[in-house]
C-alpha cells in the first residue's frame, strides 16, 4: 500500500524516521500527468532503494508562460493508481501555499549553463527549477534523485546545484522515454490535437537528419538542413536547434572525431512548446 502525504511537516518526519531506521530513498520529483517515461524512472528507483518517493507538483515558479501553467495537465488520480502499479511506497503532493508560506525572493544565478537555450527562452525557468528541486531536496532527504535526459539542461542545472549547495544526493540521469514513432514522451503531449499529434514526431527527425550529417557536414550547414526540414512542416515552429557540449550545454560551431555532443530542439508544435535531444558519438 502506498501512502499519500500532502504537508510538508508530514513528509520531514516521515523521511527523517525512514533515513533513521537506515532506508535507503530514491526519489523521483515530477509535475504529474504521469506517462510511461516517468514510471520508467520510478521503476528504476524502485529497483534500486529501499523506498521510493515520488513528488508531483505542478511548481508555479517555473512557468514563464501563464497559460502553460494554466492548462498544464492535472490527472491525480490516474497518476496515483499508476503510481501504485509500479510499486511507489510514497506520494508527496503538497500544496503550493505550503511549498511557497511566502512569495521566493532567492535568485540562484547558473552561469552560462543557463545562457542558452531553455534557459535564454524562458527566462526564471530554472531559478523556479532551482528553487522547487531544493525545496523537494530537504523535504524528501533522499539518497538518490531521478532525472531525464528528456530535461538534458535542468540535468546539468540540478548536477550544479547539488555540487554548489553541497546537497547529499546522488542525481541520477535517465534515457529518454519515446513513442513509437519516435515523439519522446511528455505530459504536455496530451494538449496537442490529431494533427499536431501527428507533426509532432518532426522534432525527433529533425534530430536523426542532423545526426545523419554530423560528422560530414558542417555544422552551420546541418543547422540550415534542420532549419528547411522543419519550415516545411504545418503547425511547427522552430524556436532553437544547437549543436552542443552534452555537459556544458555549451553550443558549438565545429565539432571532431571522437567527441560526444548533444543535439537539442525546442519548436512549438500548434500552441504547445516541445523539447527533445539526442546524445551522438562521433566516429
Ligand atoms: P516533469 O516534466 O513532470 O518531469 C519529471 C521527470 O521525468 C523529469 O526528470 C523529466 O526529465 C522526466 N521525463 C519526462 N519525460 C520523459 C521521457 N520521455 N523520458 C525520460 N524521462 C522523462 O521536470 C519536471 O517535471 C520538473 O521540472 C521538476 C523536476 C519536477 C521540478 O518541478
Amino acid at each position: 500500500t502506498m501512502e499519500v502525504i500532502e504537508r510538508v511537516d508530514t513528509i520531514r518526519e516521515r523521511m527523517q524516521t525512514l533515513r533513521c531506521s537506515g532506508k535507503r530513498i530514491g526519489f523521483v520529483p515530477t509535475m504529474g500527468a504521469l506517462h510511461e517515461g516517468h514510471l520508467q524512472l520510478l521503476r528504476a528507483s524502485v529497483q534500486e532503494n529501499d523506498i521510493t518517493v515520488c513528488s508531483i507538483f505542478v511548481n508555479p515558479t517555473q512557468f514563464n508562460n501563464p497559460d502553460d501553467y494554466k492548462l498544464y495537465p492535472r490527472t491525480i488520480e490516474q497518476d496515483t493508481e499508476l503510481l501504485k502499479t509500479v510499486g511507489c511506497d510514497i506520494l508527496f503532493a503538497p500544496k503550493a501555499e505550503d511549498v511557497y508560506i511566502q512569495q521566493s525572493l532567492l535568485q540562484f544565478s547558473f552561469g552560462p549553463l543557463e545562457a542558452v537555450m531553455e534557459g535564454e527562452h524562458r527566462p526564471g525557468h530554472f531559478n523556479g527549477v532551482a528553487t522547487v528541486v531544493s525545496k523537494l531536496f530537504h523535504y524528501v532527504q533522499p539518497h538518490r534523485a531521478y532525472f531525464g535526459q528528456k530535461d538534458l539542461q535542468q540535468v546539468a542545472i540540478v548536477k550544479q546545484l547539488v555540487t554548489g549547495l553541497s546537497f547529499d544526493v546522488e542525481v541520477v540521469r535517465y534515457p529518454i522515454v519515446r513513442e513509437e514513432d519516435g515523439l519522446a514522451m511528455s505530459s504536455r503531449n496530451k494538449r496537442l490535437d490529431a494533427k499536431q499529434r501527428q507533426a509532432a514526431p518532426s522534432l525527433y527527425g529533425a534530430l536523426q537528419l542532423a545526426k545523419q550529417q554530423l560528422g560530414n557536414k558542417p555544422v552551420y550547414s546541418i543547422k540550415a538542413a534542420v532549419e528547411a526540414y522543419l519550415s516545411s512542416m504545418d503547425e511547427v515552429q522552430l524556436e532553437y536547434f544547437e549543436i552542443t557540449d552534452p555537459d556544458t550545454l555549451r553550443p558549438l560551431t565545429e565539432v571532431q572525431p571522437g567527441q560526444e555532443v548533444a543535439l537539442c530542439i525546442a519548436a512549438f508544435v500548434g500552441p504547445v512548446r516541445l523539447i527533445d535531444n539526442m546524445l551522438v558519438n562521433l566516429n
